[in-house]
């Protein structure tokens, strides 16, 4: 069985950090959202993986993420001109796949069940797809299922205004190679995309062996700040282990669950985890509450802040507030004067967020 990645598409819904990357590069608890699915992935025995890049973002994805070796797969890499859909990005793929059986991964997308008892379910049955479902409150926002009484697949519908179910389709499916012909066989929708959906709703009405099977544990699809805050939360809560390699110096507290990296050092502060610290940082001064993560090279002096993300290389010096619930780009500068800032000065970029609340 092989696996294809989809880690190219655009992130419009994660700007302005994706102007500079690609989304799928996004560190959750300082790891790359994409590593967790190759993770998933390895985990479940498939080690024979194509990565779908984009030209904007791939090489930055390729040179990250590498041959594979540090995963122990081997990875192939796959350039999709164009973002469009997912189903011509399994188009794309097709070379790689083969007639092969894959299970299909959206970049992403996080999920906490491990993926074997699906793989084997796709396995035994020698389905041509079994897909994954979640139920969520805004059914609306993804691809919806709907069941009948015995709970078997009847259709998929994009995004729909009046959803037939709270069953939404998480970004994870298992294919047999009958899913090239039904791609095959499909038109772009209104918004111009080869959907999967449309590509699953032809092996459906072919009466092909269709399944749905729904997560037992979370799901997130980091496609938006609250989501990426939240992948977080849930990252630190359940997988973050406490190793500190950094210089704390006796004035500071470290509470809970607290990783720091290499040559980071810790003055004055105090750090209440679940927190993690990457290399080469200076916390001065500092508070950092639950929930935080902190790339390499960031300067935090005089600041406090907690649920929030902050990238490599950021500065954030002096700022008297609390800072909660946000996130911080690469390298981005945030810095008040010791008094009472008589006017505030700024250079945003596209799409960012500011609120002084
Ligand atoms: P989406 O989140 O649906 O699309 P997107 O990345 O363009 O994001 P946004 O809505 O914020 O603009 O895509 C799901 C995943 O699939 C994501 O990891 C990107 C990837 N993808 C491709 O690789 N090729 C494609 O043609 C599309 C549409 C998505």
């Amino acid at each position: 069985m092989k696996a294809l990645i989809l880690s190219g598409g655009k992130g419009t819904r994660l700007r302005p950090l994706t102007y500079t990357g690609a989304k799928q590069l996004v560190p959750v608890a300082n790891k790359p959202i994409l590593w967790y699915g190759i993770e998933a992935i390895v985990a479940a025995g498939i080690t024979d993986i194509g990565i779908i890049i984009s030209p904007e973002t791939g090489e930055e994805v390729k040179q990250k993420t590498g041959s594979g070796d540090r995963f122990g797969a081997e990875i192939t890499y796959i350039l999709q001109d164009k973002p469009a859909g997912l189903a011509h990005a399994v188009k794309t793929a097709r070379p790689f796949l083969g007639d092969s059986p894959f299970i299909m991964y959206l970049g992403d997308n996080l999920i906490a069940d491990d993926l074997n008892n699906f793989r084997d379910e796709f396995k035994n049955k020698q389905l041509d797809a079994l897909v994954l479902l979640r139920s969520v409150s805004n059914p609306s926002a993804f691809g919806v299922a709907e069941l009948d009484d015995q709970g078997n697949l009847i259709r998929l519908v994009e995004k729909p205004q009046n959803p037939p179910s709270n069953l939404a389709l998480v970004g994870i499916y298992f294919f047999a190679q009958t899913i090239h012909q039904a791609i095959d066989a499909i038109q772009p929708s209104a918004r111009g995309e080869l959907e999967i959906t449309d590509a699953i709703d032809m092996l459906i009405t072919q009466q092909k062996r269709v399944q749905a099977l729904q997560l037992q544990d979370w799901w997130l699809d980091t496609g938006k700040k609250n989501d990426l805050l939240e992948a977080n939360r849930i990252i630190l809560d359940t997988r973050l282990e406490s190793l500190q390699t950094g210089v704390i110096d006796s004035r500071s507290q470290v509470i809970g669950r607290v990783a720091i990296g290499n040559n980071s050092q810790i003055i004055n502060s105090t750090i209440r985890g679940p927190v993690v610290i990457g290399e080469n940082c200076h916390i001065e001064n500092a508070f950092i509450g639950p929930y935080t993560s902190i790339g390499n090279q960031v300067h935090l002096i005089d600041t406090d802040l907690e649920h929030s993300v902050v990238l490599e290389g950021a500065r954030i010096i002096g700022v008297e507030q609390r800072i909660v619930d946000s996130v911080i780009g690469q390298r981005a500068k945030l810095e008040l004067a010791p008094q009472r800032p008589k006017a505030l000065r700024f250079m945003i970029g596209d799409d960012s967020q500011v609120e002084l609340v």
